[in-house]
C-alpha cells in the first residue's frame, strides 16, 4: 500500500488545495469529513499522518465541529491549519478568543524559532509572506507546545510540539499566496510523517489495472466515450486492464467541433484497437432540436436523447454488467461533504447519472481518486495523444449551447465550426492554448450590415470567448493582445462565409457564466 495522509475536512473552501499540494509532493491522501472519522476507519485507512483543515466555524460556538478523540489517541503526527489549529488548541488546553479584528489576505510572519515544518524554506529571524483568513485566534498555547512564528494579527502564527509531532499554523500553507506553503506541507508529510515519494501515475496505473480486473472479473463493461479527457483516459485504462471485455460507445450528436468525431474514431478504434461503436445520431438530435430556442429545453432534450441512444446501442451489443464513468475526486468530495447542500440550478448539466440504475448496471469508476491534472498525467502515461490529454473542457451539449437563443441548423453549425477552428488555430499558433482554460466561438442570433468589396453584406455576428480559471467555478476573461484579436477577426470574416462581424466577450464569471447558454 502507498504511504498516505488523511485530511479531516472542517468545511474550508480550500481543503481540496491541501490534498493537491500533498499529492504534488508525491504522497497519496484523501479528504474525509471530520465527523466520519472513527478509530476503526483510521485503522483501515492506515494514514501516516493527519491534517486538520480550516473551516468557517468558531470553536467557541456551542456545536462547533471538533476532531473526535480518536484523532489524538492515534499517536499519529497532526498538522492543524487555521480552524484546525484553533480546534487543536481548544481541545488540548490552550485558549482561542474571538472579537479581534479579522485578518484576511497577505500577512507577514516573523520566524522566532526553528521548526521541522520550515526546513529548507524558512530560517529563524526571517520574515515571510503568508495568506491569512481568520476571525478567531489562538491566545494561549497548550502545554508541551512552543511558538515558532508570530504575526501582527496572530501571536501564535505557527506552533510546534515536537514530542507528540503536533504542528499547527494560523495561516494557509495550501494557497499559492503563501509562497513557501507547498514546501511546508511537503516537510510535514515527508520529514515529520516519514511518507515515501510513492504516489506516481505509473504506480497508480498498475494499481488501478489490478483493481479493475478484480472488480470486473469476466464481466463486460460499457463505456461512453465523448472525446473529452476523462472518458478518453477511462477507456484507455480499461482497455489495458480488460481488453475486449470493454466496448466503448461514442454517441455522435452532430454537435462536435471540426474533426473531433473523426479523431475519436481514429485514436480509439484504429490506434488503440478498442471495440468502438460509433453511432452517428446527428439526424435524430437535429430533428428533435428543430425549432427549439430555449437553453434549458435544448439541454434537457440533448441529455435525454443521449441516454436513449446510449441505452439502445448498449442493448445492440448485448448489454453489459458494468458501466464505466469518468467520475473525478472533486465530485466524490462534493457528494460526501458534511456542509454540502442543494445549490440553485443555474444550468442542467449533461451527464449520464440516471443510466446505471435504469440499465441495472454496476459502476466502474477508475478515476474516483484523481484530480483533473492527475487524470491528464495518467493519460500521458497511457500514451494518449497530447491534443486529447491537454484539451480544453468541452460541454456535453456541444455546439448547441454556442448557438444561443436561436434554432440550431446544419448551416449554422457549419459556420460556427469553421470560425471556431480558425480561432483555436490562431490561439495555438500564438502559443496561448495552455495559458487559457477554455476558448470558443459563439454564433450570435443577430445579423449585421457590412461592406465586403463593393457590395453590402448582411450576415451573422460572432462572439469570441476565452477565459482563465482553475476549476470552472469562477473565471476571468483572457486579456488578448489587440493585434491578436484583430488578426483573428480578419481571418474569420475573410474565410467563413456567413460572418461579417466579430466581437470579444469581456465578461467574467460571476456575473456571467463561461458558456453563453
Ligand atoms: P458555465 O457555463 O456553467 O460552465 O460557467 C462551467 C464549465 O462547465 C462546462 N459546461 C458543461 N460541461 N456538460 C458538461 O459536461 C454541460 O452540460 C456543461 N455546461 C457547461 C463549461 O464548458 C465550462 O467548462
Amino acid at each position: 500500500m502507498t504511504d498516505r495522509i488523511l485530511i479531516l475536512d472542517f468545511g474550508s473552501q480550500v481543503t481540496q488545495l491541501i490534498a493537491r499540494r500533498v499529492r504534488e509532493s508525491g504522497v497519496y491522501c484523501e479528504i474525509h469529513p471530520f465527523n466520519k472519522v472513527t478509530a476503526d476507519s483510521l485503522k483501515s485507512f492506515g494514514p501516516k499522518g493527519l491534517i486538520l483543515s480550516g473551516g468557517p466555524s468558531s470553536v467557541l460556538d456551542a456545536n462547533a465541529p471538533l476532531p473526535p478523540a480518536c484523532v489524538y489517541e492515534s499517536g499519529l503526527p497532526i498538522l492543524g491549519i487555521c480552524y484546525g489549529q484553533q480546534s487543536m488548541c481548544h481541545q488540548l488546553g490552550g485558549k482561542v478568543e474571538s472579537g479581534h479584528e479579522r485578518e484576511f489576505g497577505r500577512a507577514y510572519v516573523d520566524i522566532s524559532d526553528d521548526c521541522a515544518l520550515f526546513h529548507g524554506a524558512w530560517a529563524k529571524g526571517g520574515r515571510e509572506q503568508v495568506w491569512m483568513s481568520h476571525g478567531d485566534r489562538v491566545t494561549a498555547i497548550p502545554p508541551g507546545f512552543r511558538s515558532v512564528a508570530t504575526s501582527e494579527g496572530a501571536p501564535f502564527a505557527a506552533i510546534a510540539n515536537d514530542d507528540k509531532r503536533y504542528y499547527a499554523v494560523q495561516f494557509h500553507p495550501e494557497v499559492v499566496h503563501t509562497p513557501h506553503g507547498a514546501k511546508l506541507l511537503a516537510n510535514f508529510v515527508h520529514g515529520v510523517c516519514g511518507c515515501k515519494n510513492d504516489w506516481t501515475m505509473a504506480a497508480f496505473r498498475a494499481q488501478e489495472i489490478a483493481k479493475v480486473r478484480a472488480q470486473v472479473g469476466p464481466g463486460r463493461v460499457i463505456c461512453g466515450l465523448s472525446g473529452g479527457v476523462d472518458s478518453s483516459v477511462v477507456a484507455a485504462l480499461l482497455h489495458e486492464a480488460i481488453g475486449d471485455q470493454l466496448t466503448c460507445v461514442f454517441v455522435d450528436h452532430g454537435l462536435m467541433r471540426m474533426g473531433e468525431a473523426e479523431q475519436v474514431v481514429n485514436v480509439f478504434r484504429d490506434r488503440f484497437n478498442i471495440n468502438l461503436v460509433h453511432c452517428d445520431a446527428s439526424d435524430l438530435f437535429l430533428s428533435k432540436l428543430a425549432g427549439m430556442t430555449d437553453p434549458e429545453l435544448k439541454r434537457k432534450t440533448i441529455g435525454g436523447l443521449f441516454i436513449d441512444v446510449f441505452e439502445a446501442e448498449a442493448k445492440k451489443v448485448g448489454g453489459a454488467d458494468f458501466l464505466a464513468q469518468g467520475t473525478l475526486y472533486p465530485d466524490v468530495i462534493e457528494s460526501v461533504s458534511f456542509i454540502g447542500g442543494p445549490s440553485v440550478t443555474i444550468k442542467s448539466h449533461h451527464n449520464v447519472g440516471g443510466l446505471p440504475t435504469r440499465m441495472n448496471m454496476k459502476l466502474v469508476e477508475p478515476l474516483r481518486e484523481l484530480f483533473k491534472d492527475e487524470v491528464r498525467a495518467l493519460g500521458r502515461e497511457l500514451g494518449l495523444p497530447e491534443e486529447m490529454v491537454g484539451r480544453h473542457p468541452f460541454p456535453g451539449p456541444g455546439l448547441a449551447i454556442r448557438i444561443p437563443g436561436q434554432e440550431i441548423t446544419r448551416d449554422k453549425l457549419e459556420i460556427l465550426r469553421k470560425a471556431d477552428a480558425i480561432y483555436l488555430e490562431e490561439i495555438r499558433n500564438a502559443g496561448l492554448y495552455d495559458a487559457i482554460w477554455q476558448a470558443f466561438a459563439v454564433l450570435l442570433p443577430v445579423r449585421t450590415v457590412g461592406v465586403m468589396g463593393d457590395s453590402r453584406s448582411y450576415d451573422y455576428a460572432l462572439a469570441l470567448r476565452a477565459v482563465t480559471s482553475t476549476d470552472g467555478m469562477t473565471a476571468d476573461f483572457y486579456h488578448f493582445d489587440m493585434n491578436f484579436l484583430g488578426r483573428t477577426a480578419n481571418r474569420i470574416i475573410n474565410e467563413v462565409k456567413g460572418i461579417n462581424r466579430v466581437t470579444f466577450d469581456v465578461t467574467s464569471k460571476p456575473p456571467g457564466t463561461i458558456e453563453w447558454e
